[in-house]
């Protein structure tokens, strides 16, 4: 039977110990789900006293096998296997470390009892990629450890055992080796009477609605259109109200549902595409990384500061270099102050703070520091000429080898390479702000960048907590380039019929962090300003809502009003601006419909993004969905803008963008030939065979 290579027999005297065995993390897969079955009844002919499940390798479970999504389900299923548990005469133990997530820990859920080692991790992420725990989670939980369950089911974030056992759902945390301490325990209590989950009742009775509720609604205020939590939130309703087999039911409608539905399908695409985005097709196997002890940071600014306390963060020590004394010590207390919110809302102790503090230093002496760099990352003012004096320099003061990265948010990477005698170490490292939240970081490939350079950011940002993406030189390079393109047709929009507040609303409630016009009152539309100036374009809104002094938050109007709470209100004086604009440009307003105004601000980025995978700035659509999802508040749970494209369908896309095109005016919506290629094929994003070579 092949379940035997998945789930090792041992036998420790009467108590029998199955060990997962499907490294790395051990999931669910059929083999493992077969022998867990074999070795639960062989345990019992061979008439075992106890019966202890425990993961090989560094986890317990990590749950089902997502890889089987999707296929014909090959028996034995889960809740077969629980059965089998639950009907054990023997009692069957879950010795936990590691994680036991999802179907993992409903295994665990299903036994007679729990064991964990201190500080595992236990939890129920399905809301996380769409669905629901589809293996009675949802219902045995609540049967153990009462309304709690609710946050950990709609939340999806794990618990350690130490909190598991305060809630009730993790019976003993023992350190020390687990194997050996859970046999004992095992052998200890299996004379115990133990209720399974499924018969428990005390938890379940007086069932009080309104607290329900009340929890519910707070749990999923920032779902923003997601539907997975609303699913969970029904089925451990279903925990409290029905019978554990109807519950059962509920909950497994609720999976059904969801896991075969769009948003699920965009939450793995994702979940893969972090992934695979990582992986750069064409760098040499031989490449490698660069050695790194010591990052030094170029200006200490919003970015810098950002970029200085992602490396603390993460335990690798920082410099950073600033022009004066002043600058300096205004940067570093900007991390320090930042630090030291996070400490007082207790997501951060104290020791820890002074760690990252202590790995963090700061110095006006340029030439000295960057000597002892490893890898530099630049990040002063977004200006040409300084850049190139700062990389004159930089050449000259560090060592031979050194990787030299500039975080410029537009500027040619190769004419910054070109100051320095050593363009074959220049590459762009593109974070975003604030630095030190936000996971996504654009590493920009050079002509002349090497692939040990590539090699080492990539490394280096992971090290930092961040997810790179390998991106080509071009001006915005992937993100800002292609939210870059909506820009015309939300002025379009603002002057045939909608105000700031519409457009905002449509994104808001497709489920975008935030709208384009509040995210730009937000970043200062004064930037936005100076890059038209200096391209020679004109937004005829935004021009007079700058000239009009409004620029954003920091003047409390932009777009909105911003009350002293920094809350938006909408703007009489702005609609006013774009009354009298429309009027002076004989622009006939109308009443737009939303779904009108989604598809004229996404539409123009995925026409953006295929020329983007036309020219090799991107290897793979999958790269330009992970960069939305990942650095510009694109829900993932939406999937990002390629993925949006394959939904509608590329025929549809091509039909309505040269639609807008013509009916708008702006050339830009031009389907791409890509696109058009797509559409005839009948093909997707999905399934492009590209070259893929940035
Ligand atoms: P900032 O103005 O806040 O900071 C720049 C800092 O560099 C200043 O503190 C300045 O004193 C310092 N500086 C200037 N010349 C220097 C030199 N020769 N040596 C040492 N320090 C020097 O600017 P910010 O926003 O941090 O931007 C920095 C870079 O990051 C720019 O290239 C920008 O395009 C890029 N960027 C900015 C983002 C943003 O949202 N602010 C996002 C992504 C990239």
């Amino acid at each position: 039977m092949a379940g035997e290579q998945f789930v090792e027999h041992a036998r420790d005297g009467d108590v029998h110990v199955l060990r997962l065995a499907n490294p790395p993390v051990n999931t669910l897969r059929t083999e493992v789900r077969a022998g867990l079955l074999d070795g639960i009844q062989a345990a019992q002919r061979e008439g075992a006293r106890a019966i202890l499940l425990i993961g090989n390798g560094r986890n317990f479970s990590a749950g089902a096998e997502m890889t089987e999504f999707g296929k014909p389900r090959k028996p034995p299923s889960l809740p077969e296997v629980f059965d089998a548990i639950e009907q054990s005469k023997v009692p069957v133990f879950a010795a936990i470390h590691g994680n036991a997530l999802g179907g993992g820990l409903e295994l665990a859920l299903a036994c007679h009892a729990r064991v964990a080692t201190p500080g595992a991790q236990v939890g129920l992420p399905e809301v996380k990629r769409g669905f629901v725990p589809g293996a009675g989670g949802t219902q045995r939980l609540p049967r153990l450890i009462g309304l709690e369950a609710l946050r950990i089911i709609v939340s999806g974030e794990p618990v350690t055992a130490e909190e598991a056992q305060k809630l009730g759902f993790v019976d003993a945390v023992l350190p020390g080796d687990l194997e050996h301490a859970a046999v004992a325990w095992a052998r200890e209590n299996a004379g115990r009477q133990f209720t399974l989950a499924r018969h428990r009742k005390d938890k379940i009775e007086g069932f009080d609605a309104a607290k329900f509720d009340e929890a519910a609604k707070k749990l999923t205020a920032r779902s923003r259109g997601q539907e997975s939590p609303l699913g969970c939130v029904a089925a451990v309703r279903a925990a409290f109200t029905q019978p554990f087999e109807e519950g059962l039911n509920v909950e497994r409608e609720q999976f059904t549902r969801l896991v075969q539905g769009e948003q699920s399908q965009a939450l793995r695409h994702i979940f893969f595409g972090e992934r695979e985005a990582q992986r750069i097709p064409d760098l040499p196997a031989d490449a490698k990384p660069l050695p790194v002890n010591r990052l030094v940071v170029i200006g200490g600014g919003t970015m810098g500061g950002g970029i200085a306390m992602s490396a603390a963060n993460f335990g690798l020590p920082v410099t950073i270099v600033e022009t004066s004394q002043e600058a300096l010590d205004r940067g570093l207390k900007r991390c320090e102050a930042n630090w030291q919110r996070t400490v007082s809302s207790g997501r951060l102790s104290q020791a820890e703070y002074e760690k990252r503090r202590a790995l963090l230093s700061g110095t006006t002496d340029f030439e000295k520091a960057v000597g002892e760099a490893d890898l530099v990352i630049e990040a002063v003012f977004e200006n040409m000429e300084v850049k190139k004096e700062v990389f004159g320099r930089l050449d000259k003061a560090a060592r031979p080898g050194v990787v030299l990265a500039s975080n410029t948010s537009t500027l040619n990477i190769d004419e910054i390479a070109s100051a320095t005698k050593r363009p074959e170490l220049v590459v762009g490292m593109h974070f975003f702000s604030p630095a030190n939240v936000m996971r996504l970081l654009e590493n920009v490939k050079g002509k002349a960048s090497s692939p040990a350079a590539i090699a080492t950011a990539t490394e280096i940002g992971k090290r930092i907590g961040k997810l790179p993406v390998l991106v080509g030189n071009c001006d915005g390079f992937v993100g800002n380039r292609m939210t870059g393109k909506r820009g015309p047709q939300i002025e379009k929009l603002l002057l045939e019929g909608c105000l700031p507040q519409d457009i905002d609303r449509v994104m808001e409630s497709y489920g975008m962090a935030m709208g384009p016009l509040a995210t730009g009152d937000l970043a200062g539309l004064d930037i936005g300003a100076a890059v038209r100036k200096a391209r020679g374009t004109v937004a005829p809104v935004a021009d007079a809502v700058v000239a009009a002094g409004r620029l954003g938050q920091k003047t409390s109007k932009g777009y909105y009003d911003y009350d002293e709470n920094r809350k938006r209100l909408p703007s009489q004086e702005v609609e006013r601006i774009i009354l009298d604009l429309a009027e002076k440009m004989q622009v006939r307003r109308r009443k737009i419909e939303d779904q009108e105004i989604l598809e004229r601000v996404l539409l123009p980025m995925v026409n953006e993004g295929a020329r983007i995978l036309e020219e090799g700035i991107a290897y793979r659509p999958i790269d330009i969905d992970v960069i939305f999802v990942n650095g510009f508040g694109w829900p993932a749970f939406r999937g990002g803008p390629m993925f949006f494209a394959d939904r509608l369908g590329l025929k549809a896309v091509r039909d309505k963008l040269a639609h807008y095109a013509e009916v708008t005016g702006d050339r830009n919506l031009q389907p791409t030939a890509l696109i058009e290629q797509l559409a005839k094929e009948g093909g997707s994003f999905a399934t492009l065979k590209g070259p893929a070579k940035v």
